[in-house]
């Protein structure tokens, strides 16, 4: 009978552990209740399409309605690329080169040198289209803009609407800049795949 008990209890000791394992792994379950999978169609996921856009980007810094705003100057008045500035834009997106043309969107968001050395922007942007079927959609920009090079590129990083789960990149190439005033027009195509 005495060398019975440590058996029984020894066995005892691993159902508990058992036991408690099972108990912890249900209660685990239990708090992934907040996440559960779903059915890809339902959201949206459909065959994926690639979609190019070219739009006419107006930064207005000159005149009485600018659309773009210096939130930030410089800290140091002796860096060539006013490292460290800041600016707010809402600018307009138009269909042609001409700030008169067509308005397709606009340009919301922030831009700043970030280059010491060369004259190197991060922009962090967001498109929100106003035409037709297009109409309140966005797709955001976060990227490098070395804006005296031609065909500068940053990422679209993800969209709103009909670009939800939108992925691409958008090309900039400066089409006019007035170095007196600092405005300047940028054609943009962007490549973007959504569903
Ligand atoms: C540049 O900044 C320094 C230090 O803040 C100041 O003493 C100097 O006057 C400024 N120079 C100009 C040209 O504004
Ligand atoms: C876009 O949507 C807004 C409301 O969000 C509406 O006022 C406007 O008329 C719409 N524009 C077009 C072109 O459908």
């Amino acid at each position: 009978m005495a060398r019975i008990v440590p058996v029984i209890v020894s066995k005892l000791t691993i159902l508990v552990t058992l036991l408690s394992s099972l108990a912890i792994t249900h209660a685990t379950e239990e708090n992934q209740g907040f996440v559960r999978s779903l059915d890809r169609k339902l959201y949206g996921f459909k065959k994926e399409k690639l979609t190019h856009f070219r739009v006419y980007w107006h930064d207005i810094y000159s005149g009485s309605t600018p659309t773009a705003m210096p939130i930030v100057r410089a800290p140091s008045n002796t860096s060539a690329t006013l490292f460290g500035s800041l600016s707010m834009i809402d600018d307009p997106l138009t269909e042609k080169p001409e700030l008169s043309s067509k308005l397709i969107g606009r340009a919301q968001g922030i831009y700043g040198s970030a280059g010491q050395e060369d004259t190197a922007l991060f922009m962090a942007m967001n498109f929100v289209f106003l035409e037709g079927k297009y109409n309140d959609s966005t797709i955001s920009i976060l990227g490098r803009n070395h804006v005296f090079s031609k065909d500068r590129e940053m990422p679209v990083i993800g969209g709103s609407g009909l670009f939800r789960f939108a992925r691409g990149y958008a090309k900039a190439n400066t089409f006019s800049f007035n170095t007196k005033t600092g405005d300047a027009v940028v054609e943009y195509n962007v490549y973007v795949s959504h569903y």
